[in-house]
């Protein structure tokens, strides 16, 4: 049986099914193991892992615990409790998905190669180009604010080789949709995002065939990967015209709340209001996206477990605000409907977080593909919606390509 348990209870003896360590950008340790010695424990412990799951079948067992589906079933509540909180005074999209996808793609796919080609310059030594950085950040800034679900479905549609520009880009529209969230104005907005774009621009002076093990990294690797943080933030000190807010941001993304994070370990409020924002959302567009050495989960059990860290790692009171950007069964969910039918979320509605538009593909009982038609969820039976998400579905465990629906 796994079980959900805090890491003051782990011992050796254990066997560790998933250290539950997402957050992290690098897995320094292997995602379970057996703990066989003291210093695996305090390994753990160390990180900043607040709490693990353990396999009872292949170590030892502890009492007075839930069990991982427990503890997810009761999270998922809390979570759809929270997005439940009435008061969204926020405007419907000003165009429609179909029409802002269409436009959208230009600006993804132009801010993707910019910060190739931004990275590229400043392997080399060269100035990053700010006026064609600036332009970028607006077209994807704007797109997101006539409609975020277009940029959230590009982002979904992502290639696994162009991860740290993809990421780059995600990470942007991202925190341009939390910013805007927040009610930030729009040239605040546009920094915001700008630091979102530039924030891993550190990663061109760690070592390539680091970045693409598959492997565990040993600790040296990991603390040179880490020192991307300060390696960024001397290239953006280099260049003219940076906001504040996109040092802080670059600075800041890796620390967490509780003071577990790097570089400085800062706790709390000594970490900048964006840098606590785009904590949350390097994480999630990194957990949701493939990797050499994960698969993406899908966005609704990452937004689970990012409710989970948040009682640790994260601003809790701005992880209700990014809740409110993005869904709790967020664009590219898979989701299991009352009716026994799966679909897949591909419009989400800022009113109403807990009814999206979601695209039916198939019948979870009778187990075949069903003609894709969408339903949406905040409308009445025979109106085209009458039906209920009961859960988000792992799309591994069905076999299904979440992607191929989307587009
Ligand atoms: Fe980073």
């Amino acid at each position: 049986m796994i079980k959900k348990i805090p890491v003051a209870q782990i011992r050796v003896g254990m066997y560790v099914s998933d250290v539950n360590a997402g957050w992290m950008d690098h897995p320094f340790l292997r995602n379970s193991l057996l703990l066989e010695d003291q210093e695996q424990v305090l390994k753990i412990r160390r990180a900043g892992i607040r709490e693990v799951f353990i396999d009872t079948a292949k170590g030892l067992d502890v009492d007075d615990v839930p069990t991982a589906q427990e503890a997810a079933r009761s999270s998922q509540q809390d979570l759809e409790r929270m997005a439940e909180a009435p008061e969204n005074k926020a405007p419907p999209p000003r165009t429609s998905l179909a029409e802002e996808l269409a436009k959208a793609k230009g600006a993804f796919n132009e801010g993707a190669r910019l910060v190739r080609s931004v990275m590229d310059n400043a392997r080399l030594g060269r100035q990053i180009e700010m006026e064609s950085v600036k332009l970028a950040v607006e077209k994807i800034t704007n797109s997101v604010i006539r409609n975020s679900n277009a940029m959230f479905t590009l982002r979904r549609l992502q290639q696994r080789d162009d991860y740290t520009y993809q990421h780059s880009v995600g990470v942007c529209a991202m925190l341009a949709a939390f910013a805007k969230a927040m009610e930030m104005d729009l040239a605040t907005i546009h920094q915001v995002a700008l630091g979102g774009l530039l924030h891993d621009i550190g990663y061109v002076r760690i070592h390539a065939e680091i970045l693409a093990k598959p492997g565990k990294l040993t600790d040296e690797e990991y603390l040179h990967v880490k020192s991307h943080v300060v390696q960024g933030s001397d290239i953006l000190h280099q260049t003219a015209g940076i906001p504040q807010l996109a040092f802080d941001i670059m600075e800041h993304h890796h620390e967490r709340f509780d003071g577990s994070g790097y570089p400085r370990g800062l706790k709390g409020e000594e970490i900048s209001q964006v840098g606590r924002m785009a904590a949350i959302v390097d994480v999630y567009d990194a957990i949701t996206t493939d990797r050499v050495y994960h698969r993406g989960v899908n966005p609704g059990e990452a937004m689970r477990k990012l409710f989970d860290w948040s009682k640790y790692h994260f601003d809790p009171a701005l992880f209700q605000i990014f809740v409110k950007s993005i869904g709790i069964y967020p664009v590219g969910t898979l989701v299991r409907l009352e009716s026994e039918r799966l679909g897949v979320v591909v419009e989400q509605r800022e009113k109403n977080l807990l009814q999206p538009l979601v695209r039916v593909i198939y019948d979870a009982k009778r187990q075949y593909y069903l003609p894709p038609q969408d339903v949406d969820l905040s409308r009445p039976f025979g109106h085209g919606g009458g039906d209920r998400i009961v859960t988000h579905e792992s799309p591994l465990k069905w076999g299904i390509d979440v992607n191929r629906f989307l587009s």
